[in-house]
């Protein structure tokens, strides 16, 4: 397996431009995403810019995905989707549910999340139990920790969610994880960072139970503060200025804010430690 993860580059990720082929079924979530084959032969979890949340997800998604590869943590690749016309007309599925309304899915580009793997081959689930879920700690131990380290940089309004994921048919084989859903990064459509030290936890606390202190969370904390300007400035370059709501010129401006707060993460990290939700028991 081991598709997400494309490595740090953010010039990698800005090629992938991919035209939808095939839709292929429709996935849970609030901003009602699609899954659709594209025609490199992979499927694509898509959102659309027109859907119930914000367009802004679309940017956020895109922007967050790349700062992810940067640092090193394990994404799906970000993927600009063109959808043509012609598949939202053959496909009846291919709309917004919106109360009693009902909305077509916007043609034209829109943001791909890779899926890991083959659909029907490849088992993947938001969801582990326990016993698992400690398995792929083990396996993985910075994965939950870069993952605080990123959400608190960009101030992730939404609780971290990952997917867990294996072939279908190797029953008893372990799960590979990756971090999904930036859309509420710089807090949705309002692209502003009201901090609060009880954000951007995973609601499942034992992936917490190895941090001993701020070094638990390397290196992906050096990663964050080491960050050149130029760097962010890359990760924006390609994103569709449609995706960007009624003042795309602010994305400019994102991107400084996060330069100047990337030295902040390590505060932020003790502020969580003290609050009333005490995520990090073993902190020496
Ligand atoms: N790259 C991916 N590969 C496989 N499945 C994915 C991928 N991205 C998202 N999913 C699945 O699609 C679901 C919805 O995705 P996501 O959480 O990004 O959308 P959302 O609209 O924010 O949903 P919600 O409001 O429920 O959080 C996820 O719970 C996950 O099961
Ligand atoms: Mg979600």
């Amino acid at each position: 397996m081991g598709e997400p993860g494309e490595g740090p580059s953010a010039e990698r990720a800005e090629a992938f431009r991919l035209r939808a082929v095939e839709f292929v079924r429709r996935m849970r979530g609030a901003s009602q995403p699609s899954l659709l084959r594209c025609e490199d032969g992979a499927s694509y979890v898509v959102k659309f810019r027109n859907n119930p949340q914000h367009v802004r997800v679309l940017a956020n998604e895109m922007l967050a995905g790349r700062l992810a590869l940067l640092i090193g943590l394990s994404v799906p690749r970000p993927t600009v989707v063109d959808v043509p016309p012609e598949l939202i007309a053959a496909s009846p599925l291919l709309q917004f549910e919106l109360g009693t309304r009902r909305e077509p899915c916007a043609a034209g580009l829109q943001f791909g999340s890779r899926f890991p793997g083959v659909p029907g081959r490849t088992l993947v689930v938001d969801f582990l139990p326990d016993r698992l879920l400690k398995d792929v700690v083990k396996k993985e131990p910075g994965c939950f920790l870069g993952a605080l380290v990123f959400d608190k940089w960009t101030c992730n309004c939404d609780g971290r969610q990952v997917i867990f994921y294996r072939l279908q048919d190797r029953e008893g084989s372990s799960y590979s994880t990756t971090l999904i859903d930036h859309g509420f990064c710089f807090n949705d459509g309002d692209w502003n960072f009201p901090d609060s030290p009880i954000r951007s936890l995973y609601p499942r606390r034992m992936v917490y139970g190895g941090v001993r202190g701020l070094d638990s969370f390397e290196p992906f904390l050096s990663r964050v503060e080491n960050l050149e300007a130029s760097d962010l400035a890359d990760c924006v370059r390609g994103i569709p200025e449609e995706w960007c709501g009624e003042q795309p010129e602010e994305l400019t401006r994102l991107v400084e804010r996060l330069y100047e707060r990337r030295r902040r993460v390590r505060q932020a990290l003790i502020e969580a430690r003290d609050s009333s939700l005490a995520p990090f028991p073993n902190w020496r």
